[in-house]
């Protein structure tokens, strides 16, 4: 580990020299002379001063390069039976005229502009157009609800939409235009400017005066210059799940962002220029963001964006033969997607049609990597396996085995060790650092690295409250672990109410805030459960109104539908029973921990806080009513 050690050692001795020297992978306006600013609140920030633009470095540089004609993004969708390349320099080109087509309607440096998109290469273009002219993108999930789509419009206030006419799903298409009218109804801030993508699955009505046509737009746009920003500006904002309904707008800057992920790259999925890189995740979430959009592209490599998914478009080769049509050299993805693969083709007998010996290792993320599904992946790629741990809030890996630098003894069910940049710490509640072994809060020692979050939009007082007010002079991760002996860090658990369903990270709360709504419905408690296949599902369990009778079978009904309509299918949420009474502690909090528990069949003990404790039985037979615990764990 000598040499992973030193450089982490390194960073973190002197972060200003080694970030420094990260920096100079990037193409500055004006170089930074401060790297790490420590007096920044409400936390250190990175390379306050320098000046770049963020799409630059993606696309014009290395067109400038002489990378013009290499392949920047290869867009493969089985769901429409289309492969097509875009090469850097086209890509650079429907980039420009896009962000001239935004600028057209208005929208300039800070602008906010959502993006609801399906992957297609268009959601690509959006976001980096953005980039260009210095407008804040917020990509929002497609298989989220309008309610989602309306909180996060009053949240970012943004000038444009930029959206499709349908996204394709095995189970048919689905139509954006009436989730995007009716988010936009429900919406306080009015949206000025919408403009679609037509997709020839689907038509989409235009509002005349606010929605435009892509095309239209575009054809007749000025080609757009690349903005000057700070490195300090906003180059996004993702909203993620938090304890509560009201998702957490996630900053992300242009330096430190373009700096880190750069260096990413090379260091831990040991890529060069040119090589094609393939997270098979979705533009919605982080890993898209970061490993679809950005970071490939900084460092001058081809993307592959797939609309599809790894079963049922068309059979479990899917991703096998993406690897061989393309020479893919880096897969990531999440466990839950190779869990889907082995479920329906444990022998591997699709991969035997394919030659993946291009494929230099697999990366997996966005929930723990069980050991079967590693042991399984590796025993069937024959190919390193890396279970790497990182969270929308940092952006990139905070944990890896870092394949560029040297590649570490794989300890199964282990992230490997942090990366460089991350001081990470495993604490009791009152602060202090645990011992090897012994499970604890993962906090991370400020700084952050650059690339993770500077604050949340609009809300500070947030920021410090979910992340920083915990263990003073930390980060809060939100997740429980622990360290071993040789610095291997084991993430557990979390430590709130996020729950993690097929890598898509969910809020219980919001789910209990769309059941709550129910006009019969007293209160509610919604908790993860385990599930083989998507890691966690959300179980619920209602009490209802005093006097309140009903068929059971039609409230189920209509709160699965509730959840569905106002968070979104992803969430699956498929269970849920009715009980008398919740188990509260004496000053009123839920135990849904405790519940958990129950329904996973794991070992719990009597909340010592707990109000009733007869009330645990009621729940306990609630839940095996409803199956659990599984008989199979
Ligand atoms: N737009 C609209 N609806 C969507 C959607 C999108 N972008 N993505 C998913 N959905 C819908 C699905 O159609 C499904 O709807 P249904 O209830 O009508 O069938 C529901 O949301 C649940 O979808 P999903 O979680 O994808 O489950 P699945 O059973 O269809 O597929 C997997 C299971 C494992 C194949 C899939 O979850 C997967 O590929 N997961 C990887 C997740 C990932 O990439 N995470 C990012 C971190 S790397
Ligand atoms: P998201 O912000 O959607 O990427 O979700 C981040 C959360 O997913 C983390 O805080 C963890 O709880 C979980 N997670 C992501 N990657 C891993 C991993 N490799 N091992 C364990 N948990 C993970």
């Amino acid at each position: 580990m000598s040499n992973y050690q030193e450089i982490h050692q390194q960073s973190l001795n002197d972060p200003e020299k080694f970030w420094g020297e990260a920096a100079t992978g990037i193409d500055w306006i004006t170089p930074p002379t401060k790297v790490l600013d420590n007096d920044a609140k409400p936390v250190p920030r990175w390379f306050a001063g320098a000046e770049l633009n963020t799409c630059y470095n993606c696309l014009d540089r290395h067109v400038e390069n002489g990378r013009g004609d290499q392949n920047a993004l290869i867009y493969d969708s089985p769901v429409t039976g289309t492969i097509k390349h875009y090469t850097y320099s086209e890509l650079t080109d429907k980039v420009a005229k896009f962000a001239g087509a935004l600028a057209a309607k208005g929208v300039g440096k800070g602008d906010r502009v959502i993006v609801y998109m399906p992957m297609i290469p268009e959601a690509a273009i959006a976001m980096l157009a953005c980039a260009r002219i210095g407008a804040i993108h917020s990509v929002v999930f497609g298989g989220f609800a309008a309610n989602e789509l309306a909180t996060r419009i009053d949240d970012s206030q943004p000038k444009a939409i930029v959206s499709a006419s349908c996204g394709i799903e095995p189970s048919g298409v689905i139509k954006y235009k009436p989730l995007l009218d009716k988010a936009m109804d429900i919406a306080k801030h009015k949206v000025e400017c919408c403009i679609v993508k037509a997709r020839p699955e689907q038509e989409a009505t235009l509002q005349a005066g606010r929605d435009y046509d892509w095309e239209e737009v575009s054809a007749n746009a000025e080609p757009a210059d690349c903005v000057t920003v700070s490195a300090t500006d906003p180059l996004y904002i993702l909203y993620t799940s938090g304890t509560t309904g009201q998702p957490k707008g996630v900053i992300r800057d242009n330096g430190g962002h373009a700096v880190a992920l750069n260096w990413s790259m090379k260091n831990i999925y040991n890529v060069e220029a040119g090589d094609v890189y393939w997270a098979a995740s979705d533009v919605g979430w982080v890993v898209g963001h970061s490993y679809i959009v950005y970071g490939p592209l900084l460092k001058g490599c081809t993307t592959v964006m797939y609309e599809g998914k790894p079963v049922g478009t068309p059979d479990a080769g899917a991703f096998w033969r993406v690897i061989e049509a393309h020479n893919v050299k880096i897969l990531f993805t999440a466990p839950t997607a190779f869990r889907a693969i082995k479920k329906q083709d444990p022998d591997a007998n699709e991969l035997k049609k394919y030659d993946i010996s291009c494929l230099q290792s697999l990366f997996l993320a966005g929930e723990r990597c069980d050991p079967d599904t590693l042991f399984w992946a590796r025993d069937t790629l024959k190919i390193p396996v890396v279970d790497h741990w990182w969270q929308t809030e940092t952006g990139w890996a905070i944990a890896a085995n870092p394949m560029g630098i040297e590649p570490l003894e794989v300890k199964p069910g282990s992230p490997t060790v942090a990366m460089p940049g991350f001081d990470v710490q495993v604490l009791s509640a009152d602060g202090t650092e645990m011992a090897d072994g012994e499970m604890g809060d993962l906090a991370i020692k400020l700084p952050l690295a650059p690339g993770c979050l500077p604050t949340l939009w609009g809300n500070d007082q947030r920021f410090i409250d979910a992340y920083l007010t915990e263990h003073e002079g930390y980060y809060t991760t939100g997740d429980a672990g622990f360290k071993d002996a040789d610095g291997y860090l084991w993430i557990m658990s979390r430590t709130d109410d996020v729950i993690n369903v097929a890598g898509h990270r969910l809020s219980t709360g919001a789910i209990e805030e769309a059941l709550s709504g129910h006009k019969d419905v007293a209160e509610c408690a919604v908790f993860g459960v385990k599930c083989g296949f998507k890691g966690q599902l959300p179980l619920g369990l209602v009490v209802l109104k005093d006097g309140v009778e009903r068929e059971y079978a039609e409230l189920h009904s209509e709160l699965i539908l509730r959840v569905r309509q106002q968070i979104g299918p992803v969430a699956a949420f498929k269970m849920v029973a009715i009980t008398k009474r919740l188990p509260k502690t004496r000053s009123g909090k839920i135990l849904r921990g405790s519940m958990a528990k129950i329904a996973d069949g794991d070992e719990w003990v009597m909340p010592a806080t707990i109000d009733n404790p007869m009330i645990m039985d009621e729940i306990s037979d609630t839940l095996n009513g409803m199956g659990y615990p599984l008989d199979e764990k």
